[in-house]
């Protein structure tokens, strides 16, 4: 894969362990459940280490007071890709507990692989937030690129992208068309195979968290 200078790869030997049992077909929907949340948290304190907005505040310690930075309220929204993308939300609430949260409802058309928008509802104000748009995988890449360009349209400005598991031509694919946003993935994985799934990947990530196969 080419080197691209928005794709930040992790390749982290605690997440890379944790996606070992992600995979594993014998891991529990609980236990996967689990895995996506802890991953994701790992990665977003990684991710969010640079372009969080922050703010200077006052404390008062028991013995002086000083300046401080925090994080500005109200500036991160979360923007999950349904469905998988869910499963990655309490992950990042974890670290920033008062983020609002935006849905895109996609699904990836079984025969053209092209995704098909069913739902979408953003925060008021979203565009002047930092968006943190969340999917465990980046296949062909279509439904990143598409959730982009749908929250550029409506003027966002500011966001980052973190897919857990990434296929070379998926990662290719969104890093050029939107060179602007910045692209977070765990580990990159083989190829895809005729039906658009990511090798060795871990399966249907959507059916495995929410025990629909
Ligand atoms: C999966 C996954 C991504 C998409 C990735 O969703 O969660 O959204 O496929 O594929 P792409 O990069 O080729 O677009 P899916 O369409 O299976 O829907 P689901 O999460 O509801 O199962
Ligand atoms: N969506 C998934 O859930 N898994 C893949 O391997 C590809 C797309």
């Amino acid at each position: 894969m080419k080197d691209y200078k928005n794709v930040i790869i992790y390749n982290h030997p605690l997440v890379r362990h944790k996606i070992a049992i992600l995979r594993d077909e014998r891991t529990s929907m609980k236990e996967f459940r689990e895995l996506i949340e802890e991953i994701t948290t790992l990665m977003t304190y990684e991710s969010l280490k640079e372009g969080v907005p922050t703010t200077e505040i006052e404390v008062k310690t028991p013995l002086e007071t000083c300046t401080q930075t925090v994080v500005a309220d109200n500036s991160i929204v979360i923007v999950p890709i349904l469905r998988a993308g869910l499963g990655m939300v309490n992950g990042v609430h974890v670290l920033f507990p008062s983020a609002k949260v935006g849905h895109i409802g996609m699904f990836r058309n079984e025969e053209t692989l092209r995704p098909e928008t069913y739902y979408c509802k953003l925060p008021k104000g979203i565009e002047d937030k930092l968006v943190l748009l969340v999917d465990p995988m980046l296949a062909t890449g279509g439904s990143a690129c598409d959730a982009i360009a749908h929250l550029k349209s409506i003027g966002c400005k500011n966001i980052k992208f973190m897919a857990i598991i990434g296929a070379p031509e998926g990662i290719a694919k969104v890093a050029e068309a939107h060179p602007d946003v910045s692209i977070y993935v765990s580990t990159v994985d083989r190829c895809l195979n005729e039906h658009g799934y990511i090798l060795p990947g871990l399966g249907d990530a959507g059916d495995r968290l929410f025990g629909t196969k």
